[in-house]
């Protein structure tokens, strides 16, 4: 197949179809702004009016779901008959209305009963808040509900299966280039309450039962729970039973109807396309190896549960979040499960394991017991997160995810907690935007690294006989942080005293270490990146631990320690070889030293076996380097200075760490600063790249090797590395010319980009070809980030066409286009594309907001002002067709164009200072061998 530009009646077309499926659910037309405003500006209802009251409870509910995946006489495609029971009662007197949710359903009848002798209760006509998705229903004048009576409710309804992968959704995949249509299921947050009416809030533990009549033999169905009878109905369908699930929120039911097959051994099975079904063995031989570990390490069998006598993973070819911890039927993107080892990377089977356990984890935390409300997601997400590492480590011992941790979570977490607008883990939330939004790297990345805190400090063994108890205590129950402060308390009386400040306090500390004659003085002041004179007096619990050589890096039991200042005493304070603080970075802090104690470090660092200092407190270093002169704490001269030990670092960890700060750093290069910038890349890659070359794993390398070697090829290809590009391009012709031979999976990400950067209109036709054939999501994604390495205008206006098409699935197009725009060289280009094109743009991705967050993305990214003006000019002549909203946010990403400007310009002085001493000084050598490269990178012009 070959690839072209959309044309206008196809893109006609489009607009048409979705126009059509909305027409049921409303009238608003696909453009509309306000239809896919996920993050609101402002709640239009008052907040507590988002909150359900606990007047009424939910015990059951019977369910019954008729889906049409195609229109039947009198039914329309991708709408579902529905009809709900629900049993309820209250233990209060007086009760005289009840509230319940429900959205974006058509109800044809409802009514109230009371169960035990089905009389009706008579009620007024019923209230719906389309804001808050609140239905009440008032009981007529004088009438209450009896005190704990049970009464049911009944609702017959007919609901929407939306695109948009949440509620109970349509999902495609191509066969013989048809689509075979599916259903699936995403409620979380907010969403059961588009299936059916409920009491759609965590707290509300109800147990379910579910009826699903569909079409047969086309079409299986899976729930929560195994099949309890399944009889013909009609002709042509059938009526499936599921057993009644334990009581659980209504977030976590789940329901798919789709004709997958099933791979399955034990109690575990794996769901997915046919197609597919050759993709599935890892997931099931892995999963199966987690749930065990995880049954053993929280001491708690997954099937002593009764109504769960069996685990199913299902791989959705469309899906909102990575995967989704349904009870009993877990649900995954295809990327995030599907796995063959000739076509993924070691670092896309990490993944897939990693988010296998994630989800498993969740199973006791979040299923068996649940957060009480989403202002607490983190005794759900934190738990997770924190096995998604500790808990696969148990399987997979050496890939060193105990290592991985402290880059990927602790300074990940770092990074969104050092700006103002940060929130602390347990937050208030009310609307449904805001339950979505606190779904971030606080109650994951922050949540697990607090977590992992508090193990250090009781110490494993102790933490987890704690986290034991709390799991049993609270088993059905729903949870809030005091439980599992209590149960915490009770196996160390101080943990919640250390605790809890870190989890209702916004931020984290800088620690400050200065030498005196008697030991070394400490103090803490909140770390905020961008206010350096900021006067916030929070203080934190302090996890203290330090080493001064490379004998005491291994005990990681800290003191805690609750004062402002405090000085640790050692009487030849002066003689250390150096001072570390926060072995391992367990405590969650960044550290500056005065200017003697970074003097030791830098020359520990650059010293034999950077003078032992850990490898953990190596990456700590550098991230916290890179940190400290962003925030005008350290010099960029002094931070760039000792990270020259770089050069020679051979380790996984400290590496990850220098490539997020070095991205961060290389959007804030001068652009006239660039080619020296580069030379700098390529002089502290040098080593790294001799270490790991350009090959394929072998055998016995470590894993993190393998990671370590895809960081250093990207980089040093990105930066025009001569031997690194021939070999990126050889590989690819190579492919070209035999593509039944396909190249390793883990050199893919860097062969494919290469070969695109510099390759022919031919080369980029044959990838996408690739892309268009493949029965792989993995290697869709691989090809995805190859093609946004294109150079030229037409080739990226053709990834951009093809983004917004079809071709590209939701789910995928922001990474996609992330990926074109992490090529500096691409931004004119893109940009041109936008404001030609904004109207292809916005109707594949549903809004005029896609246009201003692409400009948006694209903006934090630029350093050139006439660029700026074309975008401004743009906004103006175009504002009507932008919509208010879209002006308002480009005219945001314009503003922040300028902060990141004056960043530049504030600290250009000391970084290039460096950076020419360094050109005119050592590495004069280097200078030389790609000045030649370097010209021919530097594209494009009048940029500042
Ligand atoms: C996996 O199955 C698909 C569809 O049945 C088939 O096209 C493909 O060749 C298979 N892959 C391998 C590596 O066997
Ligand atoms: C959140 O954490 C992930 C790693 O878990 C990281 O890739 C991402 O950039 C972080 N996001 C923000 C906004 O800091
Ligand atoms: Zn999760």
């Amino acid at each position: 197949m070959k690839l072209s530009r959309m044309t206008f009646t196809k893109l006609l077309a489009l607009v048409a179809i979705v126009l059509c499926s909305f027409a049921s659910t409303s009238r608003a037309s696909p453009l509309d702004p306000e239809r896919y405003l996920l993050v609101e500006a402002e709640p239009r209802a008052q907040l507590e009016d988002y909150r359900l009251n606990d007047d009424v409870w939910p015990t059951h509910y019977d369910i019954e779901i008729k889906p049409y995946l195609e229109a039947e006489t009198g039914k329309q495609a991708f709408t579902f008959d529905g009809n709900t029971k629900i049993t309820v009662k209250t233990e209060k007197q007086g009760v005289a209305q009840i509230k319940l949710h429900i959205a974006r359903m058509e109800i044809t009848s409802w009514s109230v009963v009371r169960k035990s002798d089905n009389n009706v209760v008579q009620t007024l006509t019923e209230i719906y808040d389309a804001e808050t998705e609140v239905l009440t229903i008032p009981l007529a004048s004088g009438v209450t509900l009896q005190a704990n009576t049970e009464y049911l409710l009944s609702f017959t309804y007919i609901g929407n299966m939306d695109d948009d992968m949440h509620g109970f959704y349509r999902s495609y995949y191509l066969l013989n280039g048809e689509k075979v249509w599916l259903g699936s299921t995403q409620f979380e947050q907010t969403h059961a309450r588009r299936a059916f009416p409920c009491f759609d809030e965590p707290r509300f533990k109800a147990t379910f039962q579910l009826k699903i009549n569909h079409k047969t033999p086309q079409y299986s169905v899976y729930s929560n729970t195994p099949i309890v009878i399944a009889s013909p109905s009609e002709s042509g369908r059938t009526l499936t039973t599921f057993g009644i699930t334990p009581s659980m929120s209504s977030y976590l039911v789940a329901f798919i109807v789709a004709p997958y097959e099933i791979n399955q051994r034990e109690q575990m099975g794996i769901l997915a396309r046919p197609q597919a079904q050759n993709q599935t063995q890892y997931s099931l031989d892995e999963g199966i190896k987690l749930l065990k570990a995880l049954d053993d390490w929280i001491d708690y069998p997954y099937s002593s549960v009764p109504e769960m006598p069996r685990m199913y993973m299902a791989a959705v070819p469309d899906f909102s979040a990575g995967a989704m911890e349904n009870w009993g039927l877990l649900t995954y993107r295809e990327a995030n499960i599907l796995y063959r080892s000739d076509d993924s990377t070691s670092l896309q089977q990490q993944r897939i394991a990693t988010v296998i356990s994630h989800e498993i984890a969740h199973q006791w935390f979040g299923d068996l017991l649940t957060c009480e409300w989403w202002d607490v997601t983190w005794l759900n997400e934190g738990f997770a997160r924190y096995c998604e590492y500790f808990a696969t480590a148990l399987v997979e011992p050496s890939w060193e995810l105990e290592h991985q941790f402290v880059v990927e979570q602790v300074q990940s977490a770092m990074q969104m907690d050092s700006l103002i607008t940060t929130h602390p883990m347990t937050h208030p939330v009310y609307t449904q935007a805001q339950a979505s939004a606190i779904f971030d790297n606080i109650s994951y990345n922050k949540g697990a690294v607090v977590l992992r805190m508090m193990e250090h400090f009781m110490t494993p063994s102790t933490f987890l006989t704690a986290l034991r108890a709390y799991v049993k205590e609270n088993a059905y129950k729903s949870v809030r942080p005091a439980h599992l402060f209590d149960a915490l308390n009770r196996y160390n009386p101080n943990a919640r005293m250390y605790m809890e400040p870190w989890t209702v306090q916004p931020g984290y500390p800088l620690v400050t270490v200065t030498s005196n004659d008697n030991g070394f003085t400490i103090t803490q002041k909140r770390f905020l990146v961008n206010e350096p004179t900021h006067t916030d007096a929070t203080m934190w619990p302090l996890p203290l631990t330090y080493a001064t050589n490379a004998n005491e890096f291994s005990n990681t039991t800290p003191t805690f320690v609750m004062t402002a200042s405090y000085n640790i005493p050692m009487a030849d304070a002066s003689n250390v070889q150096y001072f570390i603080l926060n072995k391992q970075q367990v405590g969650y802090y960044r550290v500056n030293y005065d200017a003697a104690l970074w003097g030791k470090i830098s020359n520990a660092l650059h010293s034999e076996d950077f003078g032992g200092i850990h490898v953990l407190n190596r990456a700590q270093l550098v991230d916290d380097l890179f940190n400290l002169a962003r925030g005008d704490i350290v010099p960029y001269g002094t931070a760039l200075d000792i990270l020259e030990y770089l050069k020679h670092e051979t380790e996984y960890a400290p590496w990850l760490a220098a490539v997020n700060g070095l991205t961060t750093l290389s959007r804030r290069i001068h652009a006239e600063d660039e080619e020296l910038f580069t030379i700098h890349i390529l002089d502290i890659f040098a080593k790294a790249y001799d270490t790991v070359k350009f090959q394929a794993p072998s055998p016995t390398e470590r894993r993190v090797f393998t990671y370590m070697r895809q960081n250093v090829l990207k980089w040093a290809c990105n930066y025009g590395h001569e031997a690194c590009s021939k070999a990126a391009v050889a590989e690819f012709e190579r492919f070209y010319a035999n593509p039944s031979v396909k190249v390793h999976p883990d050199l893919r990400q860097v062969v494919y980009c290469e070969g695109i950067r510099k390759g022919t209109q031919a080369h980029f036709e044959f990838l996408w070809n690739q892309y268009l054939t493949s029965n792989m999501a993995t290697e869709q994604i691989l090809i995805l980030q190859g093609m946004g390495c294109a150079s030229t205008y037409e080739l990226i206006s053709i990834m951009m066409d093809a983004i917004a098409s079809e071709h590209v699935r939701s789910q995928d197009k922001s990474n996609a286009y992330t990926y074109i725009i992490n090529n500096q060289y691409t931004l004119p280009h893109v940009s041109r594309y936008l404001q030609l094109n904004h109207a292809i743009w916005a109707a594949g991705h549903g809004s005029y907001l896609s246009v201003a967050s692409a400009f948006n993305n694209l903006l934090a990214r630029l350093k050139s002002d006439s660029e700026r003006d074309t975008i401004s000019a743009f906004i103006e002549t175009n504002k009507n067709t932008l919509g208010q909203a879209a002006y308002d946010s480009i005219k945001n990403g314009l503003t922040e164009y300028e902060t990141n400007k004056q960043f530049t310009m504030r600290n250009r002085d000391e970084i290039s200072t460096f950076l020419k001493k360094k050109a005119n000084g050592g590495a004069g050598a280097v200078f030389a061998n790609v000045s030649m490269i370097v010209s021919l990178l530097v594209l494009v012009v009048c940029r500042w």
